[in-house]
């Protein structure tokens, strides 16, 4: 039943208009956002690695040639401001971190056939090539633009060297990104009331030339790159509002020192270096190529995935033939960043003459015990900590892959990463695969002779096909779940032949139910390799399976198992709860000795510091302009009460509201999902905008804005009972 449902769900027949099937003939890589070179990584990062990871491996299984290539991103002013907060040089800070990120990704079994990083001369070159290239065809212009300044130090502030407000939702927002907010990327001189994350001032705005990426070029390029793009709803779909209208031309200069240096030698003007949203991206080609000249072009061939046949053809327009002849781009990356890769990103190939990338699949976050991951809070369980554990790095795979669909958030907490271990891992796939292969060589001495018997044939048939549909649709936490779903039918298969019963009585029908299990215990390991790679190797190892289980092939499910092998092991050891015990308070208390020493700051400096200054840190600033009572008149804010709540599917945070305003009723589209239970928003009294501009979200028109207060949408209501539709004043 659950597989009807999928296919109903996850299956966009659009897509198969532009694109041939997967597997193609044609090789492919699969990428996962780069990670800044900044700081220890914890599991939020190891979503989207693991993801990545997991399916560049199920792309291979079902035969497709893949590479799967990463890097560190090295520039920008993430690693300049921690860098500068340590007192340290960029350079060497960021090498040290991604020195450790090498360290780690196996310890995950997550491996890159490449991972390089941007500062290296492969990188530097190409980012060079690329804007090169852009000059060339002319897509760079030059502007006057209004830059963020520190009048005390004198010293330019790009990007996170300012935070202040988003002028799109009014949220927090730092520098290039509303990172609390609508996820929107800034321009710079874009965000409200900055202030100099160094010093602490307010920043003033002066006048300053920069390079611009003029992104209107590729507007009609772009409406036809999303009608063909692949991967999560989110990342197909978010991108047409952002790219309506004229597109803002992208800044890809910066003042600064650390990073790339922008190419144009006429230029002559020192410390201008390109954007990090520049280079980071043409990592992913970068770093292919370097995988080609380690590999040799015969094996994999960089070019014939990134470029068109024949040479490269820059240009505004995408000709339909190049589809057919590209390689397969698939990135894999956070929700933070799908503008950059669905707008920016595929601008930048096109200008270049380079292909575009098929798919771009977007994970959720990623929360801890119920709530957002915090690295302030100290709420977040980093990379370390659980490899400290002794867990074995596959269940932390299995877990954070299958805990939810891709695009979803994922919630960790240990008390749930037991239950699932010991339920679904122990329980389940463990205890079917044990059985079996235990019952066999006790009493076979390995496969007993057989054919394998119709209805196992066909099981094990639908899970290949299951897994082959769940590739195409890029959607991993199925691809996570086909093992155990087969397990789970083997474990009811043997429980309902006892063959126990029969061995004596019916040695014939024994043997076919023993061998049926071994056959589907081979299944399981072949199948759940993508997520649980070094577990489906020691099963594959206690089939006594010649080769790698990386390399057997999906039809290798059906190909007779050894006849003899040893007594297995069990695969999975329970999770005790003393061990989550312990882990549970070790993360609270962390969070709490984090809480107090905020607090005790926070009293120190209330003792010293203005209470402006601390005003200025806990909530946005005042607006220094005044409105006068007319144009408060203009603002019509109206008593009314939500009578319907819908979750808007497909967006994180929407809900479609209908209000009642007394003299008729509003459809409005609210950012209240994660924050309220939408179920009990019926009946609630708000203060809603009547007069704002109607704007269309997820398709759905909203007509009016519900007003609510900070980070947690705290809901305006009146404090009597004022009639509904009564004017607020
Ligand atoms: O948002 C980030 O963490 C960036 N370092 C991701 C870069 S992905 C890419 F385009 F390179
Ligand atoms: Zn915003």
């Amino acid at each position: 039943m659950w597989r009807i449902v999928r296919l109903f769900t996850l299956h966009d027949p659009t897509w198969s208009m532009s694109h041939e099937q997967l597997p193609t003939d044609r090789p492919a890589v699969v990428t996962v956002g780069l990670p800044y070179a900044n700081g220890d990584l914890h599991v939020g990062h190891l979503l989207g690695y693991v993801s990545g990871d997991l399916y560049a491996r199920a792309l291979r299984r079902i035969g497709q040639q893949t590479a799967f290539v990463c890097g560190s991103d090295m520039h920008g002013t993430p690693i300049a401001v921690n860098a500068a907060q340590e007192g340290r040089d960029p350079e060497e800070f960021a090498l040290e971190y991604h020195e450790q990120y090498q360290e780690t990704f196996p310890r995950f079994n997550v491996e890159f056939d490449n991972y390089g990083h941007t500062h290296d001369e492969t990188n530097t070159e190409l980012t060079q090539e690329f804007v090169r290239t852009w000059i060339d065809e002319g897509h760079v212009i030059e502007k006057e633009i209004e830059v963020a300044w520190d009048t005390e130090t004198d010293d330019p502030l790009p990007d996170r060297y300012v935070e202040g407000t988003c002028p799109y939702c009014g949220e927090k927002a730092r520098g290039d990104e509303c990172d609390e907010g609508c996820q929107r990327h800034l321009e710079p001189g874009e965000i409200e009331n900055p202030v100099s994350v160094t010093t602490g001032n307010p920043a003033e705005y002066r006048t300053r030339e920069h390079k611009f990426l003029r992104l209107s070029d590729f507007q009609e390029y772009l409406q036809g790159f999303l009608d063909r793009l692949e991967g999560t709803e989110k990342a197909r779909n978010q991108p047409r509002e952002w790219i309506e209208g004229e597109l803002e031309d992208l800044c890809i200069t910066r003042d600064m020192d650390w990073g790339i240096d922008y190419p144009d030698e006429s230029d002559g003007r020192e410390n201008l270096v390109l954007y990090v949203w520049v280079d980071a991206p043409i990592e992913y080609v970068s770093s292919t190529k370097q995988y080609t000249e380690r590999v040799g072009a015969e094996e994999y061939d960089w070019e014939a995935v990134w470029k068109p046949a024949g040479e490269t053809r820059p240009g505004t327009e995408w000709n339909d033939e190049w589809t057919d002849t590209s390689g397969e781009i698939i990135h894999v990356i956070g929700a933070d960043i799908i503008q950059h890769h669905c707008v920016f990103w595929p601008a930048m190939l096109r200008g270049a003459g380079y292909n575009e990338p098929r798919a771009v699949v977007a994970t959720g976050f990623v929360g801890i015990n119920g709530k957002s991951l915090s690295t302030s809070r100290n709420r977040a369980i980093w990379a370390r900590e659980y490899l400290d554990t002794g867990f074995h790095p596959d269940l932390f795979r299995y877990y954070i892959t299958t805990g939810s669909g891709v695009e979803h958030d994922v919630d960790f907490s240990w008390d749930r990463f037991a239950e699932r271990v010991n339920g679904e891992l122990v329980g389940n796939l463990g205890n079917f695969c044990y059985r079996a292969l235990l019952f066999a060589s006790r009493n076979y001495g390995g496969t007993p002779a057989a054919d394998t018997s119709e209805e196992v044939h066909e099981r094990i048939a639908e899970a290949v096909e299951t897994f082959e549909e769940a590739t195409r649709t890029y959607d991993v936490r199925t691809l996570g779940e086909v093992a155990i779903r087969l397990a789970d039918f083997g474990n009811q298969y043997i429980q309902r032949n006892e063959p126990w019963n029969l061995i004596d009585d019916e040695p014939d029908a024994a043997a076919q139910v023993i061998h049926d299990c071994v056959q589907l215990t081979k299944a399981c390991a072949i199948l759940a390799q993508p997520v649980m790679p070094a577990k489906a190797a020691e099963l594959w190892a206690q089939l006594d399976e010649d080769g790698d289980v990386s390399e057997a092939t999906l039809d290798e499910v059906f190909s007779a198992p050894p006849e003899t092998f040893d007594e297995p092991t069990e695969l999975f050891a329970q999770v005790e709860d003393d061990d989550i015990e312990a882990l549970n308070e070790q993360l609270a208390e962390r969070i709490e000795t984090k809480e107090e020493a905020d607090e005790k700051a926070e009293t120190e400096e209330d003792g010293d510091e203005s209470h402006e200054a601390m005003t200025a840190q806990d909530v946005d600033p005042l607006e220094d302009e005044r409105i006068s009572f007319e144009q408060f008149q203009d603002i019509d804010m109206r008593v009314g009460e939500i009578t319907e709540a819908d979750p808007i599917e497909g967006a994180d945070e929407l809900v479609r509201l209908e209000v009642d305003i007394g003299v008729e009723t509003r459809q409005v589209v609210a950012g209240l999902k994660q924050l309220h239970n939408v179920e009990a928003l019926p009946g609630t009294r708000v203060i809603l905008l009547a007069n704002m501009q109607k704007a269309e979200l997820f398709g759905v028109e909203s007509d009016g804005m519900v007003l609510a207060a900070g980070e947690e949408a705290d809901l305006l209501t009146t404090h009597e009972d004022a009639a509904l539709g009564k004017r607020v004043r």
